[in-house]
Order: C-alpha cells, then structure tokens, then sequence
C-alpha cells in the first residue's frame, strides 16, 4: 500500500486529486465513490477540466452503490449526486448516458445486482473509495463475504447514523438497504485510491492498514489488492503505529 499522511484533508486532497490524474488513463472506466469524502476531489476534477488539464470525456464511470426505493429526483439519490458532481461540459465532460450505477429502483433489486455486476465487468482502472467509521468499503458492511460480488446489503445502525446528516439529520428517513459493488467487485479494480479524513476514520484506518484482514473490518480486503493508494488526513491517521515510517517512505517516492 502506498500511503500518504498530509497534515490537512485540502492538502490531503490535492494529493489525491494529483495521483488520480496521474494514474487514470482517460477513455476508460473511473470507480466513483458518493458521501462527503470525495467531494474536494471532484471540485478539483472539474477545475482541472475547465482548465483543459483533464476530462472525462469519452470514459465512463461506475458507482460504487446506490440505495433501495430511494424516489427518483431525491437529491440524495447517488445517480444525482454524482450526476451534479460529474455530467456535463462545464463539470468534467463526462456523459450521463456514460455514468454507471446500480438501479435502486428495479422491481427485482436481485436481478438489478446481477445486471450491474455485468455492466462493470469489463474493468474499472482505477476504483475511488471512501470508508465507513465501521469500515465499510462500498456499502460492505461488517460480516459479510470477502468474496462477494455486487448484491443487495443492509445498512448499519451507525452508518445510517452516519448518513442522517444527508436525510435532515432523521436516520428514519435514510433508506434501510441499498444494491453495492461487493468487495470482490471492488478488488477487481486495477488501482485503489482510498481517502479517509477525520478522527471518526481513525479506528478504520487503522485496522486496514495494520490490522489482520478479517470480514469484520472490510476495508482490510483492500491489504490484497496489489496497487493501492490511501491518502489520510493527521486525525484519520492518528491510530497508525507507523505513521513516521509511511511518511518517510511517501516522501522518498515523491522527491
Ligand atoms: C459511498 C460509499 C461509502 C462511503 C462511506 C464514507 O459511495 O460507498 O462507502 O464512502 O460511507 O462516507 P463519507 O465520505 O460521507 O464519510
């Protein structure tokens, strides 16, 4: 794993703005993560386009995951989320007919996992992730497979805790399940860029970069995956044993 540790989440987000520019090689399909994480980065995708230094135009993207039964013009349904974040000329050129994401509102949410899963199949090179404070990756909640493919999951007490800040702060209004690329999906990925910012990602963090790989904590899955990048902030790395030493490695790949 490569991490970087920046002293703040702007700074921690123009690192990461920088390797996926970088790294994602336009034309093909960017992995697309919702929630507040990667919001700095998409503000940053859209000024790079605007200044002509990057665009999406002509690749596609998949979402990570979407929620059940959530109505088709909710703001917080993540095919508008990422929709406002991504379509159109003046954001980053990508095509609404190009953006991806699992159909929350099919009549068989089952089949609707199945058809996804073969949407994305043809490869994702390089998946943007974000981390529940319980460790989720996707909507990949605690106890499920590690070898799991896109399918229908059920939130959490304390991610729908979590995310009430998106439903006017009433967990009864956030959706119960939601369809999500399972972690095999995920790790199908050529190139992982994870980003945790805050002291509530710190316990996570740590036990996906020093913990044992373990359902419980499924973002530990990512320990497998040959070509990941994590950017943290100071307090989403304040757990980390080893902090020191990934800076010193970060830094001698970055002189
Ligand atoms: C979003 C997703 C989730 C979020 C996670 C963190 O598509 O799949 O795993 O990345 O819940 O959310 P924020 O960034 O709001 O803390």
């Amino acid at each position: 794993m490569r991490i970087a540790i920046a002293p703040t989440q702007a700074e921690g987000t123009a690192i990461a703005a920088r390797v996926l520019m970088e790294r994602f090689e336009q034309g093909k399909a960017l992995g697309v993560a919702t929630g507040s994480t990667p919001l700095g980065l998409y503000d940053k995708l859209r000024e790079a386009h605007a200044a002509g230094e990057f665009t999406l135009a002509g690749s596609s993207a998949y979402a990570l995951d979407e929620y059940i039964g959530i109505d088709a013009d909710h703001p917080q349904r993540y095919r508008n989320v990422l929709a406002a974040e991504l379509v159109g000329e003046d954001k980053t050129g990508l095509k609404d007919d190009d953006l991806h994401t699992p159909d929350g509102l099919a009549d068989s949410p089952a089949q609707a996992a199945a058809d996804y899963e073969q949407a994305i199949a043809p490869g994702v090179d390089l998946q943007i992730l974000g981390i529940g404070s319980d460790g989720h990756i996707g909507f990949n909640e605690p106890g499920g497979s590690l070898a799991s493919r896109t399918h229908i999951g059920v939130l959490t007490e304390q991610t729908r805790t979590d995310n009430a800040r998106f439903f006017d702060n009433d967990i009864d209004k956030v959706p119960t399940h939601c369809l999500t690329q399972g972690l095999a999906t995920i790790m199908s990925a050529k190139k992982i860029l994870l980003l945790a910012f805050g002291e509530k990602k710190a316990e996570a963090m740590k036990q996906v970069i020093e913990g044992a790989v373990s359902a419980f904590w499924p973002g530990t899955i990512l320990q497998h995956h040959p070509d990941v990048t994590i950017v943290l902030d100071e307090a989403a790395a304040a757990q980390l044993q080893l902090a020191d030493y990934y800076k010193t490695i970060w830094e001698s790949w970055n002189k």
